[in-house]
């Protein structure tokens, strides 16, 4: 089965509430995952503009509202709105609940490590994205 993709189990449903968004941290990626109430949307985490964090947005229907310049996110496409004008896309994946825990198709890795998913706390943002702890220089 290599070279497909894996359901990876993220976090029990209760810890996404609805219509809110949580960051989580799986396979080296950065995902948000909302919780539109009949399903949940995972997109890329970083917003396409300057990195904004999206799970903190607003959601409004199937679309988030990027908490730092107001972009709106299109959960479904990964898009922003302005995407006509400008196109800017996060990932999209897509996901399921299985006895009650949200999962998340993701690319098998390529040698790299995977299957320490976590859900992360409001207050658990990585400090900075060039982190040293993995930086040749
Ligand atoms: S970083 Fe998201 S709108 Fe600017």
């Amino acid at each position: 089965m290599s070279g497909n993709k894996q359901w990876v189990r993220i976090t029990p449903v209760q810890n996404i509430p609805l219509r809110e968004g949580r960051s989580v941290s799986v396979g080296g990626r950065e995902i948000a995952i909302f919780n539109l109430g009949n399903q949940f949307l995972a997109i890329g985490g970083r917003c396409p503009h300057k990195g904004g964090p999206l799970a903190e947005g607003i959601v409004t229907g199937a679309t988030v509202v990027c908490p730092l310049h107001a972009w709106k996110i299109n959960l479904e496409t990964g898009c922003a709105a302005k995407a006509d004008v400008n196109p800017a896309c996060v990932a999209t994946y897509q996901t399921r609940v299985e006895s009650g825990i949200v999962l998340i198709e993701l690319p098998e890795p390529s040698g790299a490590e995977q299957g320490n998913s976590f859900l992360c706390g409001e207050q658990n943002w990585p400090a900075s994205s060039d982190s040293p702890s993995n930086s040749p220089a």
